[in-house]
C-alpha cells in the first residue's frame, strides 16, 4: 500500500539531526538528514542522482555532500555544484524535501512542498513550555501505518492490552463520541467515577474514584495527540492533573513504521523521579502495542483469501481515520494518473 505524500510526518526529533548524514525512510523515500553550519536542517533524497548511491553514506565538506562512490558534490537545494573527475559540473539534482522545524521536532512533508501547509499542525508548544515537563523518543514498528493510527483511534484496547498500566474495565465500557473536521477525526471518552488505572494512581497519587477524560486528535496522515485529565470524581471540568500524549506515526516503508512518542504532565514537572517512572510505564505501554501491532500485521499479511473484518461501535474514530488516509491516497493515486504530479515528484 502507497503512502500519502501530502501530508505532515514527524522526521526525527531535533536532537537526532545534527552534522552527521542520517539516513531515514519517510513513506518510501529514502532521505538523507543533515543540518547546515547555520543549524538550518535539510532532507535531501537519500539517492545519487548518477548510479543511485545513497548520498547519506556520503560526507559533509562544509554545506556540500559529497556522494562518497563518484564524488558528485550537492549543494543544500539538492543540485549538483560539481564532480571530482571533470571541470564542467554534470545537470544533476536530487530532491529536496520541505522542513519545519518547531517545538524540539524536524517535521516532514514528502510530497509537493508548494501545498505544505503549517496549519495542519496540532500545537506542540507544550514541548518547550516550562510548566510541562516531557520524556520522548522513538520506537521502529514492523507493521503498517493503518495498523498503527487504528491502534491509536481506538484505545479500547488498553482494557485487554495494558491492564497492568493504563488500562481497566471502564475504558472499553465506556463509549466515544467521534467529531470530524475536514480531514481531522477528534473522539472524546468520559469515564465518570471509575477506578484509576494503575499508572494513574501511582503517578498521581490518586486513591478513590476519579472522572477520566480522553481527548483524541488526529491529524492525518501522520500525527496523533491524546489530551488526558484526571481528577476525584464529581469535578465538572477536571483540573487535577493534565497529560499529553504526541504520537508520530510515520511509516517508513509498506509493513514498517517510526513510532515516535512524547509523553508530558503539567504537574510535578521537577519530580525527576517521577519522570523516569512515566518513561518506563510509556515504554512498557508502547511495547506491548509493538509487540500486538507485529503479529498484527503478520496475520493481515498472510491472509490468502481476505475476509469481511467485524466491527463494533469503539471502531467508529479508528474506521473514520482509516477512510481519511484511502481518500487522500484516491486523490493523490487519481492526480498522477492524470499525469499532474506535484513538482519536485
Ligand atoms: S553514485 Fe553518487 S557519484 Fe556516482
Ligand atoms: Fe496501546
Amino acid at each position: 500500500m502507497p503512502h500519502v505524500q501530502n501530508g505532515w510526518y514527524l522526521a526525527a526529533w531535533s536532537d537526532e539531526v545534527g552534522r552527521t548524514l542520517t539516513q531515514r525512510w519517510i513513506a518510501g523515500n529514502p532521505v538523507c538528514f543533515y543540518r547546515l553550519g547555520d543549524g538550518t536542517p535539510v532532507a535531501l533524497e537519500d539517492r545519487c542522482p548518477h548510479r543511485k548511491f545513497p548520498l547519506s553514506l556520503g560526507r559533509l565538506d562544509g554545506d556540500v555532500l559529497e556522494c562518497n562512490y563518484h564524488g558528485y558534490r550537492f549543494d543544500a537545494t539538492g543540485s549538483c555544484v560539481g564532480v571530482a573527475e571533470q571541470q564542467d559540473k554534470p545537470r544533476a539534482a536530487t530532491r529536496r524535501f520541505r522542513l519545519l522545524e518547531r517545538d524540539g521536532i524536524v517535521w516532514i512533508w514528502p510530497g509537493d512542498p508548494d501545498r505544505a501547509d503549517e496549519s495542519q499542525l496540532p500545537d506542540t508548544s507544550w514541548l518547550t513550555d516550562p510548566n510541562w515537563t516531557h520524556v520522548k523518543g522513538v520506537l521502529p514498528l514492523k507493521a503498517r501505518h493503518l495498523l498503527l493510527v487504528e491502534n491509536l483511534l481506538d484505545l479500547s484496547h488498553e482494557t485487554f492490552l495494558h491492564p497492568s498500566t493504563i488500562g481497566n474495565a471502564a475504558v472499553a465500557a465506556t463509549p466515544i463520541e467521534v467529531t470530524t473536521s475536514g480531514p481531522r477525526v477528534f473522539f472524546q471518552r468520559r469515564m465518570i467515577g471509575v477506578q484509576a488505572p494503575p499508572f494513574y494512581e501511582k503517578s498521581m497519587g490518586l486513591t478513590g474514584l476519579v472522572d477520566r477524560w480522553q481527548d483524541g486528535e488526529f491529524h492525518p496522515p501522520g500525527v496523533f495527540l491524546l489530551n488526558i485529565r484526571l481528577a476525584a470524581t464529581g469535578t465538572e471540568e477536571p483540573e487535577g492533573f493534565h497529560m499529553k500524549v504526541l504520537y508520530g506515526m510515520t511509516p517508513s516503508t509498506e509493513n514498517e513504521c517510526h513510532d515516535f512518542y512524547a509523553l508530558a504532565r503539567d504537574y510535578a514537572v521537577d519530580d525527576a523521579e517521577l519522570t523516569a517512572f512515566q518513561h518506563q510505564q510509556q515504554l512498557s505501554v508502547m511495547g506491548e502495542d509493538v509487540d500486538a501491532l507485529e503479529v498484527q500485521e503478520l496475520m493481515y499479511a498472510t491472509e490468502r483469501r481476505r475476509t469481511v473484518e467485524s466491527s463494533i461501535r469503539s471502531d467508529l474514530a479508528a474506521l473514520r481515520g482509516r477512510r481519511v488516509l484511502q481518500k487522500m491516497l484516491a486523490a493523490e493515486a487519481a492526480e498522477e494518473n492524470s499525469g499532474a504530479v506535484p513538482a519536485g515528484r
